[in-house]
């Protein structure tokens, strides 16, 4: 690994790969690495500044915002409508696609984000990340609408995460392997530091809520109770278990030395197929763990291969280290 090499020197370095790129798809990169930094900023000095805590509105999904969501859908809006790289963008805050202003020019690409996912930790501390999906636009509409953006993880061109912890990393995907980034205060700037991540693809290790553990379906029940025994068990082994409610650190961890992380489909509300966003937070989630040797499943079928029928979809979630993926798998098809 080239040491000192920051994200813009590897963007611009990937781009040249591509003798037909046009530096559009870079510059949305920047644009996101700029909204990030500033929410970064926000995160850090919430408590210092007034920003913690609920507004009082809700969002689309019906979700009380906090204040820190409200802030980071503005700066990445701001960050990413001037750029005329975008035909659109959409986002868990929004109810309906956001249109790019007149102004601007219109580009070529979608991007789909949850500006601060985890927000109910902020108020404790706790890590928070921005997830991103970009997508291709369709060719030749003045006007985006939401059918547009409904198209499976398969087509994402790119997907990331920024982790607002103890550092801030910027974690990226654009189908070859997985980098991350992490954030120099002092500089500015993020910094590579760590190049094409692999998770183990054994772990003993599972994050799941089980306060919903009454109204898990028999194979997740199967598969967590055949934890839980330990030695005693079917396993012959002992698992650890973490819970931090906020995805992008779950996804860190198992990142950096594997697991699994579940949010499946349950009985707790059925007109709810899971909790966790299809188009924002799952399906760039997949290909982040897929492209770094992990897999990705709703326990039926894989996550990227789901059709979307809305922006704000749940689907149940699936994902980490491949041998214990593929073993929740097998007791969904038994
Ligand atoms: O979708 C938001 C989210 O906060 C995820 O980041 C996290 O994995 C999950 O919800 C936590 O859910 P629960 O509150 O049920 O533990």
């Amino acid at each position: 690994m080239q040491k000192g090499m920051t994200i813009t020197q590897f963007l611009i370095e990937k781009q040249r790969d591509f003798t037909s790129a046009t530096g559009d798809f870079t510059a949305l990169l920047n644009g996101v690495v700029v909204a990030c930094k500033r929410i970064a900023g926000a995160v850090n000095k919430a408590g210092l500044i007034g920003v913690l805590g609920a507004e009082d509105s809700e969002n689309v999904q019906g979700e009380v915002q906090k204040k820190l969501d409200v802030i980071s859908n503005r700066y990445m809006i701001e960050s990413l409508e001037w750029g005329g790289y975008l035909a659109g963008m959409a986002s868990e805050e929004e109810e309906t696609c956001y249109q790019i202003p007149d102004q601007y020019k219109k580009g070529r690409y979608l991007i789909l984000f949850d500006p601060l996912d985890g927000s109910s930790n902020l108020d404790a501390n706790i890590s928070t990340g921005t997830i991103f999906s970009i997508l291709k636009a369709p060719e030749g509409k003045p006007n985006i609408e939401d059918a547009d953006f409904l198209q499976p993880g398969t087509e994402q061109v790119c997907a990331g995460y920024c982790m607002y912890g103890p550092a801030t990393v910027m974690v990226l995907t654009t189908g070859q392997g997985v980098n991350a980034f992490t954030l120099d205060r002092d500089v500015g700037e993020f910094y590579l530091t760590e190049e094409n991540i692999r998770i183990p693809e054994d772990t003993r290790e599972f994050a799941i809520n089980a306060s919903n553990s009454r109204f898990w379906e028999p194979p997740v029940k199967r598969y967590i109770d055949e934890c839980l025994a330990g030695t005693e068990g079917p396993r012959g082994e002992n698992f650890n278990m973490r819970w931090v409610a906020s995805m992008v650190a779950e996804i860190h961890r198992i990142l950096s030395r594997g697991g699994i992380f579940m949010y499946p489909r349950d009985t707790k509300d059925p007109s709810k197929p899971g909790r966790l966003r299809l188009m924002y937070e799952a399906n760039p989630m997949s290909m982040i763990i897929e492209q770094a040797g992990g897999a990705s499943t709703t326990g039926r079928g894989r996550i990227m291969e789901v059709q979307p029928e809305g922006l704000h979809q749940r689907v149940p979630v699936i994902l980490g280290s491949k041998n214990e993926v593929d073993r929740v798998t097998s007791y969904h098809n038994e």
